[in-house]
Order: structure tokens, then C-alpha cells, then sequence
């Protein structure tokens, strides 16, 4: 089967899983500006994967304006986020940004990701700060999040490559 994995990334982390599953899996990888839909027509399968803002997977919109016609091909998205993982918001995730879009069936995996606090812009860091008051990262890593103050070099990185292996056996297992 032969695999392709796109991505879309703002700061890095799904850009490394992506590489990490395309390594694993022998797939070629592109970020998702350099894909066409003539290319499609070289694979089988076609993994996506976006870094999650405010609920909604980076570029998913896009993906879906490449592929939705792609019916022959097998699609399997992954979300980049800091949530920790639990059920109920990995099911709010496919609700928002993968149920009933796409025509053929879509299976929906999620990785933890991480971000340099100092290198967000103001508005990034006030909706991020937002979003983790409402998660347990809250109580778990960034203890001074209410006061807004910002370490410089502050870094929270939930990242690892063992969270792409459920993806790699998943295909792996259903080749
Ligand atoms: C402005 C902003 C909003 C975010 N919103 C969410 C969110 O709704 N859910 C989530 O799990 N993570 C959220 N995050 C965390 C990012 O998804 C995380 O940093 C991820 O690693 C980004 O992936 P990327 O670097 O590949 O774009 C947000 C981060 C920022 C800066």
C-alpha cells in the first residue's frame, strides 16, 4: 500500500510527527501548500495531521477540498494539541473537524504537543492560557498561569513519538 503523509504545522511539533510516521511507514511526506490533487492519484492511503487551535485541526479545510473527491483512497487524520488525552474532547475534536465531512470513512488519532510560551504573540498566548485554564496542563506544568507571567524560556513540550505509534500500528495492522 503505498502511503503519503501531509501535514500542517505552526510551530514544529506536527511537522515531527509527520516525519515520524513517514519514516516508520516508508511514506513519502510533504506539508500540505505542496500537495495537488493530480498527485493523490500515486497512493492508497493518505495520512493527514495538523496542529489543533482553538478546537479546530490546522488546515483540515484545505485537506478536505483535496481529497473529499478521493474516494478510492483510505484517509486517516491526526491531531496535534496540548489537552491531555481523554475521550471526550478527542470525540468533540472529530465531531468539530472530521464528522460528516468527508465521504469516505475517516479515523481520527491524537497526539500531545507542545509549545515555547516566549515565542507566542500576545493573542496567541492569551488564547492558549484560555484553553489550558480549562485542562488539567493547568495544575499539572504551568503553575503561574494566572498571573500571565511568562519565564522566557519557557517551554511545555507533551511531545513524544511513542503517541505516533498507535497511528503506524494501526496501518501497519490494516495494510
Ligand atoms: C493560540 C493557540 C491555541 C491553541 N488551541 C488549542 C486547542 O484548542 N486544543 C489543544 O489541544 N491545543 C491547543 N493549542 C496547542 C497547540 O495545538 C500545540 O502547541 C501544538 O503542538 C501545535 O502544533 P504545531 O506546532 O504543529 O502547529 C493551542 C496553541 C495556541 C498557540
Amino acid at each position: 500500500m503505498k502511503t503519503i503523509v501531509v501535514y500542517r504545522s505552526k510551530k514544529g511539533y506536527t511537522e515531527s510527527y509527520a516525519k515520524e510516521i513517514g519514516k516508520q511507514l516508508d511514506a513519502d511526506v510533504y506539508e500540505l501548500g505542496q500537495l495537488s490533487t493530480l498527485m493523490l492519484k500515486n497512493y492508497d492511503m493518505i495520512i493527514f495531521g495538523g496542529g489543533i487551535y482553538s478546537d479546530k485541526i490546522n488546515g483540515i479545510d484545505d485537506f478536505i477540498n483535496l481529497t473529499g473527491k478521493a474516494l478510492d483512497k483510505r484517509i486517516l487524520i491526526f491531531g496535534v494539541g496540548m489537552s491531555p488525552v481523554f475521550n471526550e474532547y478527542i470525540e468533540k475534536l472529530y465531531k468539530i473537524n472530521i464528522e460528516k465531512k468527508f465521504s469516505q470513512d475517516a479515523k481520527f488519532f491524537f497526539f500531545r504537543g507542545g509549545v515555547h510560551m516566549d515565542r507566542l504573540t500576545t493573542i496567541e498566548r492569551k488564547v492558549l492560557l484560555a484553553f489550558l485554564k480549562v485542562t488539567e496542563i493547568f495544575q499539572e506544568s504551568y503553575t503561574d498561569v494566572t498571573t500571565n507571567s511568562k519565564p522566557s524560556d519557557d517551554v511545555l513540550d507533551f511531545s513524544t513519538p511513542e503517541y505516533a505509534d498507535a497511528l503506524i500500528q494501526y496501518v501497519q495492522g490494516n495494510g
